[in-house]
């Protein structure tokens, strides 16, 4: 079991504010804060994320996950520093990159293969093709049944697999997921993670993960990114180089498990948190 801690004061100096990276990362924020009128969400944050890496972004509620993901998918822009993506500055939705939320998003006024072709589609592949390969990758994860059904006739699970494969179905090169198995069963969200583990691997794709389960970071992340609570900074990055098919019961896991659990607390201490927030850190 290999872990590596890094300060936020140990980390390389960034380059300033619209420089574009010269560095292998799939994203870049450099020296990032984001402000939304008097609320500034996350501030002067600066990660590298390498390509092909498993990333999981941990912190409390209102720390500025969701920004990051956004500022990533340039969906918005940073006040300040700057967000690349394969070296070049993000400034606005890329093809090549996939967003899966906690909410499928899927068209309810398709059907669940069309849903899953769309992106195909809108990437110039024929109808007949486009809907051929949704089939295929649907057969992948048990769906062939519901191909020609509507989202609203699958449950919650299914709703997300299809989210899934339709994220993937483009090859993005980079997939950020926000808390996208939070609404799921816990049997339902194992199954999840492990489809998600082979199809990162076999696409090879650079993954930013938000997720509130411990559990979920550790059995995924390659690395795990701890925020403090708002305006949200870089408590610390942790590098687990267990490998996978990981086991609950590595110590080395249940060490940095720990670790993150005494972080969350912390932060919780130190901020105002939801009546959510506080019930589910104290169901740990
Ligand atoms: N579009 C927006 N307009 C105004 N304020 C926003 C906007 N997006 C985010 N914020 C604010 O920025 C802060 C960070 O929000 P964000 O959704 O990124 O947090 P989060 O870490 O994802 O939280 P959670 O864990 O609850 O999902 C919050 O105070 C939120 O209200
Ligand atoms: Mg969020």
């Amino acid at each position: 079991m290999n872990v590596r801690l890094t300060a936020p004061g140990e980390a390389p100096a960034m380059p300033a504010a619209r420089t574009v990276a010269t560095s292998n990362a799939a994203v870049e924020f450099g020296r990032v804060t984001k402000s939304f009128g008097d609320v500034t969400a996350i501030e002067d944050v600066s990660l590298r994320v390498p390509a092909g890496e498993f990333t999981v972004l941990i912190g409390p509620s209102g720390c500025g996950k969701s920004t990051l993901l956004s500022l990533a998918a340039g969906l918005e822009a940073p006040t300040e520093g700057f967000v690349t993506a394969h070296g070049r500055e993000v400034t606005g939705p890329s093809r090549d990159t996939a967003l899966i939320f906690q909410q499928h998003n899927l068209f309810p006024w398709m059907t669940t293969e069309a849903n899953v072709a769309y992106g195909l589609r809108s990437r110039g592949m024929a109808r007949r093709e486009a809907l051929a390969r949704a089939r295929e990758l649907l057969a992948k994860v048990g769906l062939s049944d519901f191909a020609k059904k509507p989202p609203t006739a699958l449950s919650g699970g299914m709703r997300q697999r299809v989210a899934l494969v339709r994220a993937f179905a483009t090859e993005p090169t980079l997939l950020l997921m926000d808390e996208p198995f939070g609404a799921l069963d816990h049997q339902t969200r194992k199954i999840m993670q492990a489809y998600l583990l082979s199809t990162w691997r076999d696409s090879g794709a650079t993954v930013v993960m938000v997720t509130h389960d411990l559990d979920e970071a550790l059995m995924l992340a390659d690395r795990l990114v701890l925020f403090t609570g708002q305006p949200g900074r870089i408590a610390e990055t942790l590098d687990i180089a267990a490998p996978r098919p990981r086991s609950r019961d590595d110590p080395g896991l249940r060490e940095i498990g720990t670790r993150l659990e005494r972080h969350l607390a912390a932060a919780a201490e130190a901020a105002e948190f939801t009546e959510a927030e506080r019930a589910r850190l104290a169901s740990r």
